[in-house]
């Protein structure tokens, strides 16, 4: 039976790609004897998705460059490398993970609104595909760097389109509330003079206007708002050479059936923007990794708590918490949470909660689960986007364990922390003044 993609249920365990997760808390603990949760990863279902990504945009001419930040295990970038995506950066850490997973110079895109000296002069010397700057002010570092390098780089402008997206305001990034991107009007004045930054060829529009976005409207108001700008800039006599149109593509985390429509966007964009003669890319993240990954995590405690004539309430306490998975507690975000064993009897309501000391770890407030008792395993669905990559060492707890499933083995692909390495970094150094 399909619980959703990549998942199935055989014989009442869940499954995914095929490896049967009740079994792989307990396989882990013969390498990490504590593991009580970890996270699971299908890479078959992230190649085959990136590949239908790619399906879809590629007969446009358009590039897709995977956006790092939503999951960087070089096995999972793998594998998003041989499906024929670039990498989009947002830090020179980023860069330098894209780099180790053999993404070339002309396959990596830096972003970013905070620049610094060292991302401008890894992008002279080791080179990207471009760079999205942030603000004008920007330009003249970036200039600087090349110049020094003697190279010339390859530069966009990010701008604020002022296009509200529906969804939480913290992941809203085209409107005039957010931080990104600079004014239309500045824009179009910076591309006209760009002569002023000779080490540059800034020849590049961006525009990022939101995540998790499962209506495409607002990223067709964008890419119509990137066709105004570039035909309004070539009308200066600053023609543009690429259209960067960002991520932002949606996934269904209430398994309802309401996917972000990637074929049919792709072509309405494409006639939007086929007459540009601009090259073309879109940034993807979550909408290739996010439903790959599970969070298994086990029950530590149901705790029923009675209260006086309403009823009472069932806490469920699992091993994994907001510093593992902070996307609830930080944008009200729902993670489906079901038994990997269910047992026999009604779905009861439940609040399913972390062991971390703060009353927003919470994953679900209203879950409707089976009977569950200590040592039961849950997975938590969709968290193979901003997971692991958000997760902290909040309350001293070390982070988890990654692993991989391809082809119906399961590998350890990243070790989870050890409690010890917690104080690796402490020192008594003398900071000399
Ligand atoms: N390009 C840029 C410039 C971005 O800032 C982002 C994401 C992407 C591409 C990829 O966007 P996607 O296709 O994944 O929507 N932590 C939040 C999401 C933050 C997104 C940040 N930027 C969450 O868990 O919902």
């Amino acid at each position: 039976m399909s619980v959703a993609e990549g998942l199935s249920r055989q014989s009442g365990v869940l499954a995914l790609g095929g490896v049967a997760l009740d079994r792989v808390l307990p396989a882990l603990r013969r390498l990490e004897p504590g593991a009580a949760a970890c996270w699971v990863y299908d890479l078959d279902l992230i190649e085959a998705r990136a590949r239908r990504f790619q399906a879809a945009f590629g007969p446009f001419g358009v590039r897709s460059a995977y956006a790092l930040k939503a999951n960087a295990l070089p096995s999972l970038l793998a594998r998003v490398r041989r499906a024929g995506l670039a990498a989009e950066a947002g830090s020179i850490g980023e860069l330098r993970i894209a780099q180790r997973a053999g993404f070339a110079a002309a396959d990596r895109i830096l972003n970013g609104n905070g620049r610094t000296d060292a991302e401008a002069a890894f992008a002279a010397h080791e080179g990207v595909h471009s760079i999205n700057a942030d603000h004008i002010d920007e330009l003249t570092l970036l200039d600087q760097h090349a110049a020094r390098a003697g190279v010339r780089v390859r530069v966009a402008l990010r701008v604020n389109p002022g296009i509200p997206t529906h969804g939480h305001a913290y992941v809203a990034t085209g409107d005039d509330d957010a931080k990104f991107g600079v004014a239309p009007a500045d824009a179009l004045e910076a591309w006209a003079a760009r002569d002023r930054w000779p080490a540059l060829r800034l020849d590049g529009l961006h525009l990022h206007v939101g995540s998790q976005l499962l209506d495409p409207g607002p990223l067709e108001r964008a890419a119509d708002t990137a066709r105004e700008l570039a035909e309004e800039s070539a009308r200066r006599r600053a023609p543009l050479g690429f259209v960067n149109l960002g991520g932002g593509f949606g996934v269904d985390y209430s398994g309802a059936g309401a996917e972000f429509p990637v074929e049919s966007h792709a072509g309405r964009l494409a006639r939007r923007l086929s007459a540009l003669g601009a090259e073309w890319l879109v940034e993807p993240g979550r909408w290739l990794v996010a439903p790959a990954g599970v969070l298994l995590a086990e029950v530590l405690w149901v705790k029923h708590r009675s209260a006086g004539g309403r009823g009472g309430r069932r806490f469920v306490v699992l091993a994994a918490g907001m510093n593992d998975l902070i996307r609830p507690a930080l944008y009200q975000a729902h993670h489906r949470i079901v038994p990997v064993r269910a047992r026999a009897g009604a779905e009861e309501p439940a609040v399913v909660v972390g062991p971390v000391c703060e009353s927003a770890d919470v994953f679900e407030r209203d879950a409707a689960l089976p009977p569950l008792e200590r040592g039961d395993v849950v997975a938590i669905l969709d968290v193979g986007a901003y997971g692991v990559v958000m997760s902290s060492n909040y309350n001293g707890r070390s982070r988890l364990a990654e692993l991989v499933v391809s082809a119906g083995r399961l590998a350890r692909a990243r070790a989870g922390e050890e409690v010890e390495a917690l104080g690796a970094r402490e020192r008594d150094d003398a900071v000399e003044l």
